[in-house]
């Protein structure tokens, strides 16, 4: 087979490592299944997966892990002193950083201090205050993480590391984003909210519908947009930036998939992205067993670096955004839609907040164009 090379972008290449599908919480909307066949990456699949990655990004990028799961503080200190090991013998050349994507549970000052002199980023999960979070993000007594996570922003400001956050915006949620921002504010954390794709099985009210999707990220873009000190807000800032500048940023807006961001879970088996690993509709390949080229050439991976091409064509040919938005997210087409050349199950949400973003900033310049006067 002919050797497919990546295309080479200014975007780093993104490697989901979840090391382990275990998890010490059992938060009510989470997607991960905690039943797949290896429970915990074996150091021989960890080489795999790190030799791989320079290989599957292609020379010249930056590589960006993510280490994920499953909790990925439940494999402790030695896995990530591990981690650095490898990554010394096996992406030697390569610009790299890794963050680690925790519910913050089991940080301690220890691990803290351990990811400060290694360079390890940390990205908590917290949905906002505690009777939002506790709603959902909880143990399997029932009871909620909140606390916990508000230790481990202690523990990280002790350090002073930066404290980034994702927040999951579900149909209850969506109705309190101003106590999620000033929440999120007081507690001086970098964000970015992601809706919630409800787990296949789930009752449908819990899924939040694209109307409501958009309606809270519109009230959140008012809420930044009007901030004297606006918080780091992802995807508000990334609409901002993308609808005023030329490049398209962020996993949801610039077609990466299978090529700019790939997952891998604790067997080995690669997908194209965090939330669709353990699908095997989206299986592309093992570490352990095929080649890189293999892993970018196979079928599925082909067709999903199409879906943008196809989706141009197709259902959203008549899209004044399709520029900054490019038919959207592949795991959200399939999960709300079970399509791969679907449009983003949120597209309505979307548009509405491209709409709302463009007509607020153009009001903007030209306030700013008059006063310059
Ligand atoms: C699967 S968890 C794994 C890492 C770690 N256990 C944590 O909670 O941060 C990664 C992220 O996915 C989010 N997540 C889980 N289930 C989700 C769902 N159904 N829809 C959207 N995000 C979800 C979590 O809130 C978390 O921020
Ligand atoms: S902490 Fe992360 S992996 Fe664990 S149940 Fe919650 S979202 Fe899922
Ligand atoms: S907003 Fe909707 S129609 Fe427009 S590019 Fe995105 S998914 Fe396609």
């Amino acid at each position: 087979m002919k050797a497919l090379q990546p295309r080479k972008g200014r975007h780093p290449f993104a490697a989901i490592v979840k090391p382990t599908d275990r998890c010490n919480l059992r938060c009510r909307y989470c997607y991960v299944t905690h039943h797949a066949p290896v429970r915990l990456m074996s150091p021989q699949i960890l080489e795999s997966v790190i030799e791989a990655v320079p290989r599957l990004a292609g020379p010249g990028r930056r590589l960006h892990f993510i280490w994920h799961g499953g909790e990925p503080l439940l494999l402790g200190r030695t896995f990530f002193g591990m981690v650095l090991d490898l990554q010394q013998r096996h992406c030697r050349g390569f610009d790299l950083d890794n963050c680690v994507q925790t519910n913050g549970t089991l940080l301690t000052e220890d691990l803290v201090d351990y990811f400060a002199r290694t360079g390890f980023e940390v990205s908590l999960s917290l949905d906002g205050p505690a009777w939002l979070h506790d709603a959902n993000r909880r143990y399997s007594n029932g009871g909620g993480s909140h606390q916990q996570v508000l230790r481990a922003i202690a523990l990280l400001r002790k350090a002073r590391r930066l404290v980034g956050a994702v927040a999951v915006l579900t149909p209850e949620s969506a109705e309190h984003v101003d106590e999620i921002y000033h929440f999120m504010k007081r507690a001086r954390v970098q964000y970015r909210v992601n809706p919630v794709i409800a787990p296949e099985g789930a009752a449908a009210a819990a899924q939040i519908c694209p109307g409501d999707y958009g309606r809270a990220m519109c009230r959140l873009f008012d809420l930044w947009f009007e901030d004297a000190s606006p918080p780091h807000l992802d995807p508000i800032q990334l609409v901002v930036g993308n609808l005023i500048a030329s490049g398209v940023w962020g996993c949801d807006y610039h077609a990466g998939c299978a090529r700019d961001v790939l997952a891998f879970n604790a067997d080995g088996a690669v997908y194209p992205c965090g939330q669709l690993a353990g699908h095997p509709e989206f299986l592309l390949g093992n570490v352990c067993c095929d080649r890189p080229e293999d892993i970018l050439g196979s079928p599925m991976a082909r067709r999903i670096r199409r879906r943008r091409a196809r989706l141009r064509q197709g259902a959203c040919s008549q899209c004044e955004y399709f520029r900054i938005c490019n038919g959207g997210c592949l795991a959200s087409a399939w999960l709300g839609r079970k399509q791969i050349e679907a449009r983003d199950y949120f597209c309505e949400g979307r548009r509405v907040l491209f709409q709302h973003a463009s007509q607020r900033i153009a009001a903007r310049l030209v306030t700013l164009c008059a006063e310059a006067k």
